[in-house]
């Protein structure tokens, strides 16, 4: 019998990627990069906005032919919009074998089994899973920076937001499965860890906080590096704070998404917090941390978002200072709270508003790069440059891209790099 394989497309987020990775892992075969060479096609999506389960029905409707050219075929969709809407997606797209949620992952050797055998198609998107994490991901030798899942769903309550309708109630990772995946990642060579979960900070497990995790995670030799995201800043607490100080390990980098700089918006969101009360977090990071970086997420268009709302958000901004920001057109979601709410914004006018935001950031984001010219900064060096196979690439402590001409063995070290330039996605430099 000649050799299957698998070809496997990923959309959205950082949990997203990782439980791509645990499908190799689970399924066992290669992976092949061409899908007219599988033997098996999974498509992870994504639903957090319109379009990106509108990119995840497309991409479905690519492999309608192969499927008719090979009936043998085993064609899946995972992730979100599998969850969101299940077996409706079989009676649309006939040429489609499988429909898997985002926690049923471990279920999936034994469903290919099912559909080989006995031809049927099959819906999984329950929660009962035994063990959720049992599935690590298929980690590459040779990476230098790797995710590592802490945990999975989410407790919040945003009004806009689909994720705890796809992915579940938060389930937190017990510590020493986590150590485990860590120590397996540093045996193969991983210099620099991001601990993943929707509301990470808000990790806790045994009596353990994620201030603790940290730590723990933090003795680990040969680690150089830890980051983690994305953080709820509600559960940004001090003693969260005090292990970033503490703990070496630590990059100086937040990603604590407002989403909005109005109280009004961010009370119809749901968020629990104020702008007044996130700019106190931000202010208690920089000041306890040397150098701290924040990174954020913002959405505008939110029903009822006025022009006095959004100029409030401009406003946070400046104040912030973010080093960088995703921002979004507010897309309603099915089942959500949000998707029924009065004054829904026009698109040009969220558009609009959305082109003023992202220019004003830019600024910023630039001005701040700028300013890393003449520093010397610590980099963990990563791979080749993207754009230059003579340079090499790394990155901060705070995130920021940096390319520099050096001799390709330096891969996976930490190294001191003068900056000499900064430029709006990247700066520019010669190692010392
Ligand atoms: N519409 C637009 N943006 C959204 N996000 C989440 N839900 C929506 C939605 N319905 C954004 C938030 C979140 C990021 C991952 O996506 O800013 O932090």
């Amino acid at each position: 019998m000649s050799e299957k394989y698998l070809y496997i497309e990923t959309y959205g987020c950082q949990m997203n990627d990782y439980d791509s990775e645990r499908i190799k892992n689970v399924i066992g075969i290669p992976e092949t990069k061409d899908p007219s060479k599988a033997d098996i096609i999974i498509i992870n999506t994504c639903a957090i906005r319109a379009k990106a389960d509108q990119k995840a029905l497309s991409s479905l409707g690519k492999f309608k032919n192969l499927k008719k050219n090979n009936p043998n075929l085993i064609v899946g969709m995972t992730g979100c919009v599998a969850q969101l809407y299940g077996k409706k997606l079989l009676s649309n797209a006939p040429h489609l074998d499988f429909v898997l949620g985002p926690r049923s992952i471990p279920k999936l050797p034994e469903i290919i089994n099912n559909i080989e055998i006995e031809k049927t198609r099959i819906v999984e998107t329950s929660y009962d899973v035994e063990e959720p994490f049992e599935i690590m991901p298929y980690h590459d030798k040779g990476k230098v920076t790797s995710f590592l899942s802490i945990q999975q769903g989410c407790n919040k309550t945003c009004t806009y937001c689909i994720v705890p309708t796809v992915r579940g109630k938060e389930i937190n990772r017990p510590a020493d499965d986590i150590l485990l995946e860590a120590n397996y990642l540093i045996q193969k060579g991983v210099k620099e860890i991001t601990l993943i979960g929707q509301t990470v900070n808000s990790w806790k497990s045994n009596g353990l906080k994620f201030s603790d995790l940290l730590n723990l995670v933090g003795e680990l030799e040969s680690l150089e590096r830890i980051r983690f995201t994305t953080s709820y800043p509600r559960d940004c607490t001090k003693k969260l704070i005090k292990a970033m100080k503490t703990n070496p390990k630590v990059c100086s980098h937040i990603h604590l998404p407002v989403q909005s700089g109005s109280n009004n918006i961010l009370s119809k969101m749901n968020r629990t917090y104020t702008s007044q009360w996130y700019l106190d977090v931000v202010n208690r990071l920089k000041d306890e941390i040397a150098d701290m970086a924040v990174s954020s997420d913002i959405i505008v268009g939110f029903p009822g978002e006025t022009e006095k709302d959004f100029e409030q958000t401009l406003k946070l901004i400046e104040e912030v200072e973010f080093d960088t920001c995703f921002s979004f057109k507010y897309s309603p979601r099915p089942g959500t709270p949000a998707a029924v709410m009065e004054n829904f914004i026009d698109s040009d006018i969220a558009g609009k508003r959305l082109s003023i935001l992202q220019e004003f950031q830019r600024k910023i984001t630039y001005k701040k790069n700028e300013e890393r010219a003449g520093k010397i900064e610590e980099v963990l060096v990563e791979g080749i440059s993207k754009n230059d196979p003579e340079n090499l690439m790394g990155r901060t402590s705070q995130n920021r891209i940096v390319n520099f001409a050096a001799k390709n063995n330096l891969v996976g070290r930490l190294v001191n790099v003068k900056i000499n330039n900064g430029f709006q996605n990247s700066l520019l430099g010669t190692i010392i």
